[in-house]
């Protein structure tokens, strides 16, 4: 078949999506082509917003045949240039935003069929209207897209008792490579005929399909919550009182997260209205979340005791219990304003066993500071998943943006540590543009190997999300 120049290329998917819905003028263009962190920047011959699986697999059938790379967008939050093109060959993104029908919810079943450019907050609401709860819950929540966090296997705040997205997908259906659709959408819990396919595209970052719709798992809706901000000496303390609120509280714990008093200066000089929940000053802090059945005094009660028994072990400096919803959400804008707060650093994604976290902290610091003298890192995040953004940056601007240029470096010192205590450097956020070369030194030869075949069975012709994972 003969390449179509791109205006060809416009008119043909216009026949496809209708010409209002294939975007061409740069001032249309540039919020797809820019990823959230201002990181990555290409062009791409357009952007196209199919509305519904029979567009998205007849848009991709026509791109795959004229050698056209494809560039699945979903909400552009991806922290890893992942959704935005590279301009390395022939583009087209694909944005999925105007798939977003809930297209079923079965309380018996506790399942929700969506599509997958529903915003994972209006997921989160109609699992609520059939007074159900998804667990899923990130500070993008708000754009985001369900196939984004599928895409991503996205983390979040609740992993700790629900697992990751990977684990709220019960089925899924997807365009292949070639336009071909793959009807994979089950609400099973036993289905073991053979190799759980739906999991191949589950955080493969768009390199092997697009994902149309999924059907997900809801949960009883908690009655009762407690929102808590505890102040420690040191993030050994941290692991230390998880243990101990899981032994005694058990699945009640949702979510641990840990937050350095670096980080919350930095919030507090940065998101307007936000103050310090105590007193006085602690070098680190725990936020964490509780959810049971029966009366919020009930469970407060609860926690309460628990705390004054970790306090008098001094396994806890200080910490002050939320009294109502708009204290608890005061809580959490703090942690959630974090990644806006020390925006410009050199970031990590990382994860160690949960019992070696806090000699990753130790031993990177101490590590940096030898290197960089007078580094500043910004530890934060998902403790309780073994998960820490590990952010580094220097005292002014102009000494980080040094740094930066010297990303390769820090890199090599972090995760240096990471390998030696037999973690991963991208925990949650996936690997993109921005990992895709630094994973070969981390992964076997043997994983790359079956990681390529696999790529190589599904896309032949390379066209899916080029230049991202592999
Ligand atoms: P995009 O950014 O659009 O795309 C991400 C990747 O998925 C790309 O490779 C893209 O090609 C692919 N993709 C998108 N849709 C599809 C589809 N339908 N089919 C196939 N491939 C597709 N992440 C966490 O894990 N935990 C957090 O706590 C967290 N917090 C965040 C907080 C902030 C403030 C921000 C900005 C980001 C945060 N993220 C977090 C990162 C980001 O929100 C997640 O990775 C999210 O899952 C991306 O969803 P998205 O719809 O924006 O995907
Ligand atoms: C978070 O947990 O806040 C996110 O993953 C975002 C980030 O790391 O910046
Ligand atoms: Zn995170």
């Amino acid at each position: 078949m003969n390449p179509l120049s791109r205006s060809e290329l416009i008119d043909a998917l216009a026949q496809l999506v209708g010409s209002a819905q294939v975007l061409t003028e740069a001032r249309d263009l540039a919020p797809y082509f820019t990823d959230w962190r201002k990181q990555y920047s290409a062009n791409a011959e357009c952007v196209v917003r199919p509305a519904n699986t029979g567009e998205v697999s007849r848009v991709v059938e026509l791109c795959a045949n004229q050698d056209i790379g494809i560039v699945p967008q979903g909400g552009n939050t991806g922290l890893c240039g992942g959704s935005v093109p590279t301009g390395m060959r022939r583009e087209v993104v694909v944005s999925l935003s105007r798939l977003n029908r809930i297209r079923e919810v079965d309380p018996l079943n506790n399942t929700i069929t969506v599509e997958a450019g529903c915003v994972l907050a209006a997921v989160q609401t109609a699992a609520e209207g059939a007074m159900r709860f998804f667990p899923l819950s990130l500070a993008a929540e708000g754009s985001c897209q369900i196939g984004g966090n599928l895409s991503t296997n996205a983390g979040g705040v609740n992993v700790l008792r629900f697992g990751n997205t990977r684990e709220q997908a019960l089925g899924l259906e997807v365009v292949l490579p070639d336009g071909r659709v793959w009807n994979g959408l089950r609400g099973l819990r036993k289905d073991n005929t053979g190799y759980d396919l739906k999991q191949l595209f589950i955080g493969a970052e768009g390199s092997l399909g697009i994902i149309t719709a999924a059907v997900l798992k809801l949960y009883p809706k908690p009655e009762a919550s407690a929102t808590a901000w505890i102040a420690l000496n040191s993030p050994r303390e941290a692991v230390g009182l998880l243990a101990s609120l899981r032994g005694q509280l058990g699945d009640r714990l949702v979510a641990f997260e840990l937050v350095s008093r670096r980080c919350l200066e930095a919030v507090l000089v940065h998101a307007r209205g936000s103050s310090d929940p105590l007193g006085d000053v602690h070098p680190w802090y725990v936020l964490a979340e509780f959810a049971d059945c029966g009366s919020a005094d009930a469970l407060r009660a609860n926690l309460e005791r628990v705390l004054v028994g970790c306090a008098e072990s001094a396994a806890l400096r200080d910490a002050a219990l939320a009294h109502s919803a708009a204290q608890a959400r005061a809580l959490w804008r703090i942690r959630e304003s974090i990644p806006e707060a020390q925006f410009s650093n050199v970031k990590h994604d990382i994860s160690v066993p949960v019992s070696r976290l806090p000699e990753f902290i130790e031993r990177s610091d101490a590590a940096l500071e030898r290197r960089f003298p007078g580094v500043t890192p910004y530890t934060f995040g998902h403790i309780g998943d073994g998960n820490l953004h590990y952010n580094v940056g220097m005292p002014d601007a102009a000494a980080t943006a040094a740094l930066i240029a010297r990303r390769s470096e820090v890199n090599a010192v972090v995760y240096e540590v990471v390998d030696a205590l037999g973690g991963s450097i991208s925990a949650e956020h996936g690997l993109g543009q921005l990992k895709r070369e630094e994973i070969l030194a981390h992964k076997s030869a043997l994983e790359l190997e079956m990681m390529r075949a696999i790529k190589r069975a599904l896309d032949p012709r390379q066209v899916m999300n080029p230049g991202k994972v592999l």
